[in-house]
């Protein structure tokens, strides 16, 4: 253990004893705040990790982590994944710290604190803050993101004002804790508890629910005996957890964001994870959750249903997962789901009586990209009708290409008629990638112009190299790499080309010929938008694509680096 002997730890009133106590030094990730409201709840559960700790004979040491708010950094928080594990990496590096707790909840959060872990390899366990309470509107349940989409489409149709638009997306922010929908905080939380990082039923659990609080104690005293116990991330980050993340993710209708975030984690963690496992593992995994955006309820149900363990366990009687792999509790993830069949079947079903079949998230390859995701999960049945089941013709749809150039663009020009935009056309985000933006914005899932909206077309298919929201109902073709700012295929594609997509095959093209498109890549693709921040140079300089995680190139080879040696 750590002796840690400065005086300057004593100023707040820790004693000499205490500190040449050999006890081990926990740190605590501290996420929340007043910029990460999502996760403000951890401002109030670090007392009882910290009690948690201290009843294990550990000593508990606060800091804070780079805020990362989803909804309102700009240009994207995307940005804000890699900056705040790199921070991370320095202080779990630096620090004489025995262990961490990383606590998580808001989208990037989860992600970059694992990242960092995985990157030291020092005992690190998750506790996730939760998501808010279930919220309310006018009779109907209202979900984090969900109900902003929804509510866009009344207003632009003109069936609500702004100030109903506001009262719904109120309503759907009803207490302390992160998106009760399954976007992305959910679908993160519960891929580090698929991949064993946290206590077993951890992520589902309301961020205001007593058992929460109840849960941080318990971290809090489990990570001093994985100190003593020497348990490390690269003892439970295995690639066979990362195929269980991937199966979970599935089976949850989880955000297409799980996939550069996963590919991230894995990278840092040595872990090879490819393109293909998508398709070998999670592709064919049906849809058992019947949660916003891909169902109809939120987080407080699905808790009450039994959350990921009740997931888990369908999966593991299915034989999908790897139930011998070891978990942070040291125990086996078998061990684990023992007894956790799910309680309310209305909410998690049957593995083969599930909402959907292959609702996993689907790769696509083509002329235009050399990968890119589609969440089949939320295929509408309008969707399905108007473009996947025309007789003779199913699962192909192809379409008139209307190319815009980032959001602003996308504003500007969407209700132009000159467009012509009608339902034979498929929308195209370019410019949106991890270089281009900068960052990789989640613009994809493009709205249909008003007057289309106004007959009764919700959405159109889209196609981008950005990301979409995890609370989106939309099957948007995302994460298009290479992205056009790095010279993919979307930097030559025009505004009338047509685009063929097919579902069946994992191909989608644009009917372009290749002397064509040879004569298109000599003119030059719009310039992203010059770097505004340092930070925003460095990230452009170093990050990779979307399908091999966005990382930082450079960063992904130093792996299980240890901490410091001490040095005087
Ligand atoms: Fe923070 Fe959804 S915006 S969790
Ligand atoms: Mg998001």
């Amino acid at each position: 253990m750590t002796a840690v002997y400065l005086e300057r730890f004593m100023n707040y009133g820790l004693t000499p004893r205490e500190l040449r106590s050999g006890r081990p030094i926990i740190g605590i990730a501290q996420t929340g705040g007043d910029l990460t409201p999502c996760n403000r709840i951890h401002l109030e559960l670090t007392r009882r990790v910290r009690e948690g700790i201290r009843d294990a004979g550990g000593i508990a040491m606060e800091f804070p982590v780079h805020p990362i708010f989803e909804n309102c950094r700009r240009p994207t928080a995307a940005l804000d994944r890699n900056l705040a594990y790199l921070g991370l990496v320095e202080i779990l590096y630096g620090y004489p710290l025995d262990g961490v707790v990383l606590t998580t909840g808001c989208d990037k959060t989860t992600p970059s604190g694992i990242m960092a872990a995985a990157t030291v390899d020092l005992p690190a366990i998750v506790l996730s803050g939760g998501p808010m309470l279930d919220g309310h509107f006018e009779g109907e349940t209202v979900g984090s993101g969900a109900v902003i989409w929804k509510s866009r489409k009344r207003l632009a149709a003109g069936e609500i004002d702004e100030e109903q638009f506001l009262d719904a997306a109120v309503a759907s922010a009803s207490s302390l804790g992160h998106c009760n929908t399954m976007g992305t905080a959910s679908t993160m939380n519960a891929v580090a508890e698929a991949l064993g990082l946290s206590l077993p039923g951890c992520a589902a659990i309301p961020a205001v629910y007593r058992e929460r609080a109840q849960y941080a104690y318990e971290t809090g005293r489990r990570i001093v005996d994985m100190v003593h116990e020497d348990l490390r991330p690269s003892a439970v980050l295995t690639r066979e957890a990362f195929l269980d993340a991937i199966a979970v993710t599935s089976a949850i209708g989880g955000s297409t964001n799980a996939q550069p975030h996963i590919a991230a984690m894995a990278r840092h963690a040595g872990v090879e994870i490819a393109t293909q496992d998508w398709r070998d593992t999670g592709y064919a995994i049906p849809l058992l959750v019947n949660m916003q955006p891909a169902g109809e309820f939120l987080g407080e149900r699905f808790f009450r249903a039994g959350g990921v363990p009740a997931v888990m366990w369908e999966l593991a009687r299915a034989g999908k997962l790897h139930i011998d792999r070891l978990t942070v509790n040291g125990q086996s993830l078998a061990a684990n789901l023992e007894g956790c069949e799910a309680r309310d079947r209305a909410v998690i079903r049957p593995y083969d009586q599930p909402l959907k079949l292959n609702a996993g998230l689907l790769p696509l390859s083509g002329n235009l990209f050399d990968f890119a995701l589609m969440k089949v999960s939320v295929i509408s049945p309008q969707f399905r009708r108007r473009y996947l089941e025309r007789p003779g013709q199913e699962g192909v749809f192809e379409g008139r290409a209307i190319v815009f150039d980032g959001g602003e663009d996308y504003h500007r020009r969407i209700n132009d008629p000159a467009l012509q935009i009608d339902e034979q056309c498929i929308l195209v985000m370019r410019g949106a990638g991890p270089v281009g933006w900068p960052g990789s914005a989640e613009v994809v899932n493009m709205q249909p112009p008003d007057a289309l909206l106004k007959r009764g077309i919700a959405s159109l298919p889209t196609i981008g190299d950005g990301r979409q929201s995890g609370t989106s109902d939309s099957p948007s073709i995302v994460h298009a790499s290479p992205e056009s700012a790095a010279g993919g295929g979307l930097s030559w594609l025009r505004t009338g080309d047509r685009i063929r997509i097919d579902l069946n095959t994992g191909r989608c093209d644009a009917l372009v010929s290749q002397a064509e498109i040879a004569a298109r890549q000599s003119t030059a693709a719009p310039k992203p938008a010059p770097s505004h921040t340092p930070w925003e140079a460095l990230y452009r300089a170093h990050v990779g694509s979307l399908e091999t995680g966005a990382c930082l190139e450079m960063a992904t080879q130093f792996q299980h680096i240890g901490r410091v040696p001490p040095r005087h």
